[in-house]
């Protein structure tokens, strides 16, 4: 019989990728604490129309990437393509935007059904921020600062670049997509066929345009920062200077839209040239109008998502996680012969309890002791502890592997003690 397989984008993370992902979700966590963020946790399966009305119906996510399907009662239910739609209902239906301001934070799977190449895949884990009830830009600079602190803290914020934009007041787009459509209609013939069809639809994604015709009509296109408002300007030259007294460096690309329709105002992407085709690793903004479009009230929002496959990607591509990371075992206890078996596993049990920092493997399941030293080597364990004997044990072995496996014996009572000096 055929093996069953994973399904084509969605990926196992095995046992020796894992430790990357923890060391990642660490720093990430240590981090949005600093800052005061709250995580919340909602559901994977959501209504169809959450995504429709926030994302957009003309957006790629919508129009081709949802995993959609009829539950048993008929309703049409869809997995979360993104977190922010998601956080926002959920803010919405408990109450938490009322009055309030929230500084949020998630992360868990995402499903998108797309192409799936290096860094692209169906399956794929967002770590999410939203910030809820709080207009103007010292918010905005905030997730900046937030973003470019877990760059430093990763080490890899000498590959990243913020691309910033302002999309300006609903007002703003809606004239600026005016004058944009205007101006293509003119030269619709020339136009590619998706670009075709968002004329009418959501013009300011052809601005996102990667065909090379399209790309050229662009250049001779009224420009976004002609129709953006007098004070919608002010404010992200505001916003700019910010990012210039905290360092952050940053290049401003007004033809950055994003491929999903709740923003409105700063819009931004960090990308690296190291991960191909797929740069974008993080990526956000502002989107004031989402929590009314959704049926509730008045909330300005902000906020970013980043991708952790790329992360992780790029930790590994540029040899930026920590040297120990894969370590997953300080002492190896080996067992030879099956009369010392049941002291073997009491002995892991006192050293646990004596000093719960160490992670100790107790050798399971028999075998050869070339063999379990061998195991005790791979696993990264820094000292083995060799049981021998039938019954009770009046010395107990050690071999020291970070020196090449010198050894030296003492007995059963003292072995907390020196395991406890020798990892100090
Ligand atoms: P997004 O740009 O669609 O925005 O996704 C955010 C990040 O998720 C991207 O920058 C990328 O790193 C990662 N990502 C997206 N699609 C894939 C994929 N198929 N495979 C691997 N990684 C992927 C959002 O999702 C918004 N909710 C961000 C946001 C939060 N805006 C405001 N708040």
């Amino acid at each position: 019989m055929a093996k069953i397989q994973a399904i084509r984008g969605m990926n196992d993370v095995l046992p020796d990728q894992t430790s990357a992902w923890q060391y990642l979700e660490k720093v990430m966590r240590e981090l949005l604490s600093a800052y005061a963020y709250q995580e919340i946790r909602f559901p994977i399966l959501e209504q169809t129309q959450l995504f429709k009305r926030s994302i957009g119906e003309v957006t790629d996510i919508v129009e081709k990437e949802m995993y959609t399907f009829e539950d048993r009662n008929g309703d049409s239910l869809s997995l979360r393509p993104e977190g922010t739609a998601c956080c926002v209902r959920a803010a919405e239906q408990h109450g938490l935007l009322y009055n309030q301001t929230q500084k949020l934070w998630y992360m868990g799977p995402m499903y998108r059904h797309e192409r799936p190449q290096k860094g692209r895949y169906r399956q794929f884990y967002q770590m999410g921020v939203e910030a809820f009830g709080m207009p103007g830009i010292d918010i905005e600079a905030e997730i900046l600062m937030l973003s470019r602190d877990l760059w430093e803290r990763l080490g890899i914020a000498d590959v990243l670049t913020l691309e910033i934009n302002n999309l300006g007041t609903a007002e703003d787009r809606i004239r600026y997509g005016e004058a944009l459509r205007e101006y293509l209609k003119q030269h619709e013939a020339a136009l590619d066929e998706d670009s075709r069809r968002r004329l009418d639809k959501n013009v300011l994604r052809i601005l996102d345009s990667k065909v090379p015709a399209t790309q050229a009509l662009l250049a001779d296109a009224p420009q976004m920062p002609d129709h953006i408002s007098p004070q919608s300007a002010a404010g992200f030259a505001a916003l700019l200077d910010i990012l210039d007294a905290a360092s952050i460096e940053y290049v401003v690309n007004n033809r950055l839209v994003r491929g999903l329709d709740y923003y409105n105002g700063m819009v931004f992407e960090w990308t690296t040239d190291k991960l191909g085709a797929q740069s974008a690793v993080c990526s956000g903004g502002r989107y004031d109008g989402l929590s009314r479009q959704l049926g509730g009230t008045d909330t300005p929002g902000v906020g970013f998502a980043l991708g952790m496959e790329r992360m992780i990607l790029l930790l590994e591509e540029l040899g930026r996680l920590p040297a120990d990371t894969g370590r997953t075992v300080d002492v190896y206890i080996a067992v030879i012969g099956e009369g010392v078996r049941r002291q073997a596993l009491m002995l892991g049990q006192e050293i646990r309890s004596q000093l719960p920092g160490l992670r100790v493997l107790t050798h399971c399941g028999g075998g050869k002791y070339n063999s379990q030293l061998k195991k005790a080597f791979a696993s990264g364990a820094r000292v083995a502890v060799i049981l021998e004997g039938d019954g009770e044990l009046a010395e107990i072995k050690l071999r020291i592997l970070d020196d090449d496996g010198e050894t030296t014996s003492l007995s059963p009572a003292s072995l907390c003690g020196w395991l406890s000096e020798y990892f100090g």
